[in-house]
């Protein structure tokens, strides 16, 4: 008996769009955004580009309203200016009625720029600089406090000024959904809350006139949000008990999830992601249901971020190079074997693969989140051959700089461009000058015009701040050292 060779076993991802391209159907195209044909917005702004729809910011916020005011009485959204701080992005949601919520002196000072009274600014975040804070307490901020140091710092502005300040306490729970946000104030579920709430009442003049609580990002889960609301009504009606007034305000932060599709995450974000009406169902109706009802119901602060921004925002991008990615593949390794061959995992297949002119330095959140891309045009070629998996990687010299492992793409060339989205939460503010200049970004009004709200970055942008040693002014090299001199 011949002895068959041993293949050892081995576990291979099945990919979701090799079994049948033509599966998937017609080749998705994303030609035009808000009524503007994408090759329009690459030969007036270049590429790559961000490009955000006011239109969609404003639907947004507008049905986020809508959800939390047809429940409740006395609701105030706060743009939460990290998700996006772009000026025009902030001022169309402070037109939309948002006042500020900050997490720096820096943010401060730009929500100051955009109009926003300091009594309309909620100021956030584990540290605060002295300097910010006495700003703050100076025109009347809503601060929110995150631990015993800033505690003891607002008792001393407090001396300083010889005024009492107004606070709101920030505290963390433990929703049962996910890991708890411990980094962030007090602990609400084991008492620490309430004793901070005593002892500043006690030994300061702050007066603590609200609670803030933040349970995460991107909360898949609204029953979170009942859990949460449960935990700070039953901490302020426990404070008043324990002497102090009943707070005005709660405040359940942000982290709505948007339409974005997580690494992994199996149902699609229109199965996945809960409405505005869930998130309003049970953060406003477990407030109603315990707070007493004597007492008038405390004001609802909401700062949610990228379920308002995310889908207003796209990347153009354009094709640069392809390629064919080597895979290391079993079936492959067995295929070979089965025709006489030798049975090898080295063996491979190959998979299309394109490289982009936008890398990971501007998409940042791709580090969690799977963004669409479509083709932002088509030809008989690309339908002809249907969809194919594709591995979608960045332009920097990078390893890591793959912006989609796997996606079902049509065949593309050189010069194609293709879409990205959803990208507007988070990207702006987090991408970094790293080996490419970031790019241009667009609004797109909604009369379909479309206006420069930052435009690309110049050399000067980037070594502006940089400062230059007298001694190194030259770049003659020293004739100590010898060699060669350049002019
Ligand atoms: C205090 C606070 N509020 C609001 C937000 C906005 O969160 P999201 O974008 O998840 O809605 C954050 C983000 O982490 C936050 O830390």
């Amino acid at each position: 008996m011949n002895a068959q060779p041993y293949v050892a076993p081995t576990i291979r991802r099945v990919s979701q769009t090799t079994a049948n391209p033509q599966r998937l159907g017609r080749v998705p195209v994303m030609d035009m955004i808000d009524g503007v044909p994408v090759a329009r917005l690459i030969a007036e702004h270049g590429s790559p580009l961000f490009v955000f729809s006011e239109s969609n910011l404003r639907e947004k916020i507008r049905a986020a309203r809508l959800a939390f005011e047809a429940v409740y009485p006395d609701v105030t959204f706060a743009w939460s200016y990290k998700t996006n701080y772009l000026n025009a992005i902030c001022r169309v949601f402070h037109q939309e009625g948002s006042i500020a919520e900050v997490v720096s002196g820096f943010e401060y000072e730009k929500a100051r720029h955009n109009g926003i009274p300091g009594h309309d600014i909620i100021f956030n975040g584990p540290w605060k600089s002295v300097e910010s804070l006495r700003r703050a307490v100076a025109e009347g901020a809503m601060i929110q406090v995150d631990n015993r140091d800033e505690i003891v710092a607002l008792a001393r502005l407090a001396e300083e000024f010889q005024v009492p300040i107004e606070v709101g306490i920030r505290v963390h729970v433990d929703t049962g959904t996910h890991a708890v946000w411990s980094k962030f104030g007090f602990n609400a579920d084991d008492g620490e809350a309430l004793r901070m709430m005593a002892w500043t009442r006690e030994n300061t003049r702050l007066k603590i006139r609200g609670i803030h609580c933040h349970v995460g990002t991107f909360m898949l889960d609204s029953g979170a949000y009942a859990t949460a609301a449960k935990a700070v009504v039953e901490l302020a009606l426990a404070a008043e008990a324990a002497g102090g007034g009943l707070v005005e305000y709660l405040n359940l932060g942000g982290g709505f999830a948007s339409h974005a599709r997580l690494h992994g995450q199996y149902l699609p974000p229109e199965q996945a992601t809960p409405s505005f009406d869930d998130y309003a169902g049970a953060i406003c109706s477990t407030i109603k249901q315990l707070w007493p009802a004597a007492s008038k119901l405390p004001k609802l602060y909401l700062e949610t971020g990228r379920a308002l921004v995310d889908e207003a925002g796209y990347l153009v991008s354009s094709v640069v190079a392809v390629k064919q990615r080597r895979m290391h593949d079993a079936t492959a390794a067995l295929a070979a074997y089965g025709k006489g061959g030798v049975a090898t995992a080295t063996v491979s297949s190959r998979r299309n693969a394109v490289v982009l002119d936008a890398g990971i330095n501007i998409l940042y959140t791709t580090a969690w989140y799977q963004p669409s891309i479509y083709p932002a045009g088509t030809s008989p070629a690309m339908t002809a051959a249907g969809m194919q998996p594709t591995t979608v990687y960045g332009c920097l010299c990078m390893n890591i700089d793959v912006i989609r492992e796997e996606a079902a793409l049509p065949v593309l060339k050189a010069g194609d461009a293709v879409v990205m989205h959803p990208v507007g939460a988070y990207n702006i503010t987090q991408s970094m000058q790293f080996i490419a200049y970031r790019p241009a970004v667009v609004m797109i009004d909604p009369e379909r015009r479309v206006h420069l709200i930052r435009r690309r970055e110049v050399l000067e942008d980037v070594q502006g701040p940089e400062h230059m040693p007298d001694y190194l002014a030259s770049t003659r090299q020293s004739t100590a050292a010898g060699g060669r001199l350049d002019p």
